[in-house]
């Protein structure tokens, strides 16, 4: 069965915690307090993966359209490469250009090789390296999605990052 996605309620966070605790090395993982602000930012969306009822994967982002920033994607280990974290990142876009997003930008360690194939095969194009982003000595790509079919309305308008 593949998964059910649904929203993300407040009985979920200790097992979004989790997950974010087993999906990232210590340090680069949310505290609880920080992976409760974003949960709770009025401009958040976090979409999660069910299967048999157990949460398998989430997906949180924050908005300001045109522009949206993707906070975090995890996947639970034992369910990696069957689709999920495409479930998930789909139906986030679809959320977003509903609601006027048209550039979604992201952060990822340029030593997380499984990341960076997912996003670019998801669409997503390195723009820049921040140095020492993570714990102040491994690097980050940003990246970068203009939605399909909105490339025409980007440009330079003031607000948007560069
Ligand atoms: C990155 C992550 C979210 C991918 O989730 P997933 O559910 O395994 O991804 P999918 O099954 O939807 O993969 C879609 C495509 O992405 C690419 N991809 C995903 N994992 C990959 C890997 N380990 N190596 C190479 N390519 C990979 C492939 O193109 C894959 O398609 P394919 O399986 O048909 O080859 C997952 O590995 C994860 O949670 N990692 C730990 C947390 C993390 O790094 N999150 C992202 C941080 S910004």
């Amino acid at each position: 069965m593949p998964p059910t996605l649904r929203s993300y309620e407040p009985h979920d966070f200790a097992t979004l915690y989790k997950l974010d605790q087993a999906c990232f090395p210590p340090g680069i993982s949310y505290s609880k307090t920080t992976l409760r602000y974003f949960l709770t930012l009025a401009s958040a969306d976090c979409v999660v993966a069910e299967e048999a009822r157990r949460i398998v994967g989430f997906i949180v982002s924050e908005e300001n359209p045109p522009l949206a920033h993707i906070i975090s994607l995890d996947v639970d280990a034992k369910h990696r490469r069957l689709g999920v974290g495409t479930m998930l990142l789909e139906k986030l876009e679809s959320n977003l250009a509903a609601r006027g997003v048209r550039s979604i930008l992201l952060e990822t360690a340029i030593d997380n090789e499984a990341a960076v194939a997912f996003w670019k095969a998801h669409g997503y194009r390195i723009e820049a390296t921040l140095k020492r982003y993570y714990l102040g000595r491994i690097d980050a790509y940003e990246m970068r999605k203009i939605l399909p079919g909105t490339a025409h309305k980007t440009g330079t308008r003031s607000g948007e990052a560069s």
